[in-house]
């Protein structure tokens, strides 16, 4: 377990967008699905019976989705301020979004598939989920976002599923 602690935290995260406003967006979408992750796991900590691990994971979702909030407020600002403008973004940031994990969990390519197969999250999901709702809390939609994608389309492969 130290071990593998240890090895999280060699990596550097390093961010994925250039911007304040696009990593606002990429946060928006990334600290939803955390919770989400937590959420989902959750249920497989109750299968097992272990209250403890449910127990903290309740807490650890309900503090990711204060963070969630805190980030969409802050998307919802961008767009009053200059919604073109932000709605690019969020295309953008749609088009190349990944969970840090992807970086900084050791062995992702094993692991990634054990989360996806264990149901905790997925593409599927996370277009369900975490995409579909947060586009429309922000008062948008991807359709929206595809006629936007039409002059640049290699922008939007996320969202083309
Ligand atoms: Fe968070």
């Amino acid at each position: 377990m130290n071990e593998f602690t240890e090895q999280v935290l060699a990596h550097e995260w390093n961010l994925p967008f250039q911007t304040p406003r696009q990593m606002m967006i990429y946060t928006t979408f990334q600290e939803l699905s955390t919770g989400l992750n937590y959420r989902n796991l959750r249920r497989k900590a109750i299968e097992q019976n272990d209250e403890a691990l449910s127990t903290a994971l309740s807490h650890i979702a309900r503090d990711e989705s204060a963070h969630y909030q805190f980030f969409q407020d802050g998307v919802k600002l961008y767009l009053k301020e200059d919604r073109d403008g932000t709605m690019e973004d969020i295309k953008f940031v749609l088009s190349t979004f990944r969970m840090p994990a992807h970086d900084l969990i050791p062995d992702w390519e094993h692991r990634g598939k054990v989360i996806v197969g264990q149901n905790i999250f997925s593409d599927r999901i996370f277009f369900k989920d975490i995409m579909r709702p947060i586009l429309s809390v922000l008062g948008t939609s991807r359709r929206e976002l595809q006629e936007l994608g039409k002059t640049t389309p290699e922008l939007t492969p996320a969202l083309e599923t």
